[in-house]
């Protein structure tokens, strides 16, 4: 048998081809939950279909409880988006974030800068509601909208354990795009976004654009 390359020049020429490639050598991110504007963990392998690591901040207010908290993971990149969120279902329950996506390992170790928490009303409002166990909820209310809030958006979503919610509210145009499994954490768990959308016949009232 003719042999064309020592092993070990086979092995490092494998190894090369699938970083090129991207196939298996496995991401690995910072994995951590907490409260405050970072937080620190173990640097773990990711699964293989989650090719970035994020790092999301989070200012919320749930039922009037305000908090900080951070998130640092695995995720996939069709699902994360480098981006600051703002959502306000009323004045006691909103979330504003800022998070970071990024591809390569222990990429997410940084902090991200605090969300900007601007709850200056702008004059816009939009139908509110908030429901557990439902995929949708209807709205009898309106909120006043905040800082760069421009869109009535509707969410479906999760939280870990698994219950489902819906929401209504005002949220910043990118909202309206966000993407299936956009975590938002909070005080003592994370939500996930796993539907969202800007119902044209919700459009803001007030003095819309
Ligand atoms: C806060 O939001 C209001 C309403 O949109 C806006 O007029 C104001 O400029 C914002 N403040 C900052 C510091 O961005």
């Amino acid at each position: 048998m003719r042999t064309c390359m020592k092993p070990q020049t086979f092995l490092l020429a494998s190894a090369l081809l699938c970083t090129l490639l991207g196939l298996g050598y496995p991401l690995s991110c910072e994995v951590c939950t907490g409260s405050g504007l970072t937080c620190s963990g173990n640097v773990q392998t990711c699964d293989p279909d989650q090719d970035s690591c994020v790092v999301t901040v989070a200012e919320t207010s749930r039922k009037g409880h305000w908090s900080v908290n951070t998130y640092k993971g695995c995720m996939k990149s069709s699902a994360c988006r480098s981006d600051f969120l703002s959502i306000t279902m009323d004045p006691e329950n909103y979330a504003v974030s800022n998070t970071r996506c990024c591809q390569g390992d222990a990429c997410n170790r940084d902090p991200v800068p605090a969300p900007q928490n601007n709850r200056t009303e702008n004059g816009l409002q939009c139908p509110t509601c908030i429901a557990h166990f439902k995929e949708t909820c209807s709205s009898t209310q309106q909120v006043p909208c905040v800082g760069k809030e421009s869109r009535c958006a509707a969410f479906t979503g999760k939280v870990q354990t698994g219950i489902i919610f819906a929401t209504q509210g005002c949220a910043t145009e990118n909202a309206c795009h966000t993407k299936p499994g956009t975590l938002v954490p909070s005080a003592s768990r994370i939500y996930t976004i796993t539907r969202a959308n800007c119902p044209s016949d919700t459009q803001p009232s007030g003095k819309a654009k």
